[in-house]
């Protein structure tokens, strides 16, 4: 029987700095991508999304194809700048419009717009002011989240406030592993700092869309983790897994408990504490009313995750992966598991519905001499990956939708134009689009609601 129930969303993703392009058309303010993409040496080959997917010109066929794909939802992020260039006051009407025209776009071929209103493009006025180190910038976002929720919510009933925290300031900020805007380079304490005010921002961007809305809301927000995979489905290695998906580690920002416990419980978790004592700036326990909202999924953004066993002294020990291991381009570890694990243990964690926002692989694909892209691989990681997504939702686990990231290839951040996720391939000289083998093979699955994924014969 297939456990995929009919209301289940099969989409795909983007976010606006990575493929709209036209990065000072119709009043547009620059972005912290904009400024950091344009500082030489920061940006694999000097790139930049100054054009990207030209994606603000070419809506109109990008979302053709989308239903070419017969996607049922599109993840879509809204740039800030482009609706309030400096961040704060008045609205830029001609930026506004573009998201009309793209959601009423979207509505006509019957795909469902799921908003993101930060995929960490902030204005770069904003940054001036101190950007998320600043405690005014929950305020910034409220506004700037009623701005667009006053306009876009008569049709758009799927928001996502914030995508994944952890990248923005564990990327942007703390100087370990600092490659994205705006490039802080801050010790652990500011980091925490920044942390809570982008959680701040996530509770009072929840208000601002239910006090706004035109319609009855569905929020959430996108997390990353992670997320670890047991060794073996022993009791011990599970619980081993678990613990290790939960665990914080002191010295980063890469985990989903710091983030999520206080949106949903209202409070740090204790591990976190703990890993965190010597860094942590103080907090008013009244912030946390504000940041506790109650949400209606929690968005998951899933690549890849280790193994752990049980160690012989009761703890977690990774296992690492073994030799010839298959990678994708990203080097990420092809582990088609975790998209068993890791919405089960987030799932009886938060006790809410689970989204998978994000999940998907970068590969070298080109055109081959037949016109096609034959991305193989994609097509495999897809099954793997979704053969352990149905096997979560067969067992019970509150899954209700899932979106391949990305809909095309695009600015990969610091990796520029170095990695291709799409299931449409993007030539960006001549931006023409081709539908990649990959983009089939999931128009076919989504035309069966996933009962088309079946074992392969093997020979
Ligand atoms: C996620 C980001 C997304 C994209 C993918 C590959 O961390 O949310 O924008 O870069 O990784």
């Amino acid at each position: 029987m297939n456990p995929f129930k009919d209301n289940f969303t099969w989409g795909a993703a983007a976010s606006s700095y990575q493929i709209e392009g036209a990065w000072r058309e119709d009043g547009k303010g620059p972005s912290i991508w904009d400024m950091i993409a344009h500082q030489p040496g920061r940006i694999y080959e000097n790139s930049n999304g100054d054009v990207a997917c030209d994606h603000y010109h070419r809506y109109r066929e990008d979302v053709a194809l989308m239903k070419e794909i017969g996607l049922q939802a599109y993840r879509l992020s809204v740039s800030w700048p482009r609706v309030i260039p400096t961040g704060r006051g008045p609205v830029n009407e001609a930026g506004l419009a573009f998201y009309d025209r793209l959601v009423d776009e979207l509505l006509s071929h019957g795909i469902e717009p799921w908003v993101t209103l930060y995929h960490w493009d902030l204005p770069y006025d904003l940054f001036l002011r101190g950007g998320w180190l600043n405690p005014d910038s929950s305020e910034w976002m409220a506004e700037y989240t009623a701005a667009v929720v006053e306009r876009l919510s008569d049709r758009v009933t799927r928001w996502i406030t914030i995508n994944e925290p952890q990248c923005m300031i564990g990327l942007g900020y703390l100087k370990a592993n600092c490659t994205h805007a705006p490039n802080m380079e801050v010790g652990m304490r500011e980091a925490l700092l920044a942390a809570h005010h982008v959680l701040m921002a996530h509770g009072r961007s929840v208000q601002a869309i239910r006090a706004h809305a035109k319609k009855p809301p569905v929020v959430g927000l996108s997390l990353v983790g992670c997320a670890s995979s047991p060794l073996t489905e022993s009791p011990e290695d599970i619980e081993a897994a678990r613990n290790a998906t939960h665990y914080v580690d002191g010295t980063q920002l890469w985990n989903h408990t710091w983030w999520g416990d206080p949106v949903v419980f209202g409070h740090y978790p204790e591990v976190g504490l703990k890993s965190y004592a010597k860094d942590l700036p103080e907090f008013k326990s009244s912030d946390f009313d504000t940041i506790r909202q109650p949400i209606d999924f929690m968005g998951m953004n899933v690549y890849w995750g280790g193994n752990t066993k049980a160690g012989v002294d009761g703890g977690s020990e990774w296992v690492p992966f073994p030799k010839g291991q298959p990678h994708t381009h990203f080097n990420w570890p092809i582990s088609p598991e975790i998209l068993y694990w890791a919405p089960k243990f987030y799932a009886e964690h938060y006790k809410l519905p689970i989204v998978i926002t994000e999940n998907g692989l970068s590969s070298c694909d080109s055109v081959a001499l037949d016109g096609r892209v034959h991305d193989a691989g994609r097509i495999d990681f897809l099954h793997r990956y979704l053969l352990a997504l149905r096997r979560a939702v067969a067992d019970g686990v509150d899954v209700r939708g899932y979106f391949h990231w990305s809909v095309m290839d695009n600015f990969e951040w610091a990796e520029g134009y170095k990695h291709r996720f799409g299931l449409i391939h993007v030539d960006y000289e001549t931006q023409q689009r081709t539908l990649k083998d990959s983009a089939y093979w999931y128009r076919d699955l989504i035309r069966s609601n996933g009962a088309c994924l079946a074992l392969p014969q093997q020979p």
